[in-house]
């Protein structure tokens, strides 16, 4: 195949991940979690992550290398997780990529994780993606760090951010809200599932951002944090009642409340720049209610939903390799071995 070996590597936040593809064929996607470890503090504690990384780092390597079936010396390139994420983890992740770079000469291309959350759907549909984009689409990217509507003219061009979240990421909310529930972090997956069992209309959350005066400033924005805020008020008011508290219409109102806001304004990115695609990536785009309503709202006016398997959702070194092929092929020039991390890349 003339299509390119490339490697990924992705340590920006709590996941070590190698991914290798050839051209859009995903080869190996081997992913080392530290989440346990930060569990018992409710959220993602950067040394004890940027540790993590450097401990799983060669393991995972190897690990990927071996179900690939290749050698360092076979790949045409190296991808990395430049930015955005925690500093110390991603430091892990760069130095790597250029140790290996160094090591086997190869050309090292230093991507942003954002643009790797897309790009990972442009994978072949029988490695979990929905193939490459034949036109402009909007980028829904909802995790536990980033909440962002973005519009994709290429892939391996530059992305027009189209607006972002003011303060909590999508994820962060399920993750502080299941925690006032008492249920474990990562919040997301719980929460989902207590929703199957109550009712998304039960309790009336707010939702921010959507009002006329706010949406004239923050049309494309988003704000979580007067939505936990809200839950937190309402349990603090039914406990102090005695009544106990309905945790499934309390989460299932909630992540109603998330999901209605974030697929209303995709749709209106959408419709707004006449694109006819919407893909949906990071953590939350594993959520049940969250694909279901995007369908549902786009369907009408002839929106494709494009939402990659799970497993490509959540941060992996798959999605990084995805990027790393297209600029390849794009005859992107690669990064310099000085390339710098930037945790606040935008
Ligand atoms: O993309 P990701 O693995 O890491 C970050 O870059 O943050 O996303 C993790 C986030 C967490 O906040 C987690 O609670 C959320 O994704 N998440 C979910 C679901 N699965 C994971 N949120 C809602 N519903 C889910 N099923
Ligand atoms: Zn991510």
């Amino acid at each position: 195949s003339d299509e390119p070996l490339i490697l990924g590597i992705e340590t920006s936040c709590d996941e070590t991940g190698i991914g290798i593809v050839r051209g859009n064929v995903l080869l190996a996607d081997a992913v080392a979690s530290s989440v346990d470890a930060h569990a018992r503090y409710g959220g993602v504690v950067p040394e004890v992550a940027s540790r993590a990384h450097l401990e799983a780092m060669v393991p995972t390597m190897s690990r990927a290398l071996d179900t690939a079936g290749v050698t360092l010396a076979d790949i045409d390139a190296i991808a990395v997780t430049a930015g955005p994420g925690l500093a110390g983890a991603l430091l892990v992740g760069v130095a790597a990529a250029k140790g290996y770079a160094l090591a086997a000469e190869k050309p090292i291309y230093g991507v942003n994780h954002l643009a790797a959350h897309v790009a990972v759907d442009t994978l072949a549909a029988e490695s979990g993606g929905h193939g490459l984009l034949t036109e402009p689409a909007i980028a829904l990217l909802v995790s536990g760090g980033h909440s962002s509507l973005l519009y994709v003219d290429d892939v391996a061009g530059s992305y027009e951010p189209l607006g972002a979240t003011i303060d909590d990421a999508a994820g962060e909310a399920y993750d502080k809200v299941a925690r006032l529930l008492d249920m474990p972090f990562p919040g997301g997956p719980p929460i989902d599932r207590a929703a199957q069992g109550g009712s998304g209309d039960a309790i009336a959350f707010p939702r921010g951002l959507t009002s006329p005066k706010d949406l004239a400033a923050h049309r494309f924005d988003f704000s979580f944090s007067g939505l936990k805020t809200a839950v937190a008020r309402w349990v603090e008011a039914r406990e102090r009642s005695g009544d106990p508290v309905p945790v499934a219409d309390v989460a299932a109102s909630f992540q109603e409340a998330v999901c209605d806001v974030l697929t209303r304004k995709a749709v209106d990115a959408c419709r707004t720049r006449g694109v006819r695609t919407l893909i949906i990536g990071g953590g939350v785009a594993a959520n049940s209610r969250l694909r279901a309503l995007a369908v549902e709202r786009c369907a009408p006016h002839g929106i494709e939903v494009r939402v990659p398997r799970p497993g490509l959702c959540t941060d992996n070194g798959a999605m990084v390799a995805a990027l790393g092929a297209r600029l390849v092929v794009a005859g992107v020039a690669p990064s310099a071995l000085t390339l710098p991390t930037d945790s606040a890349l935008p």
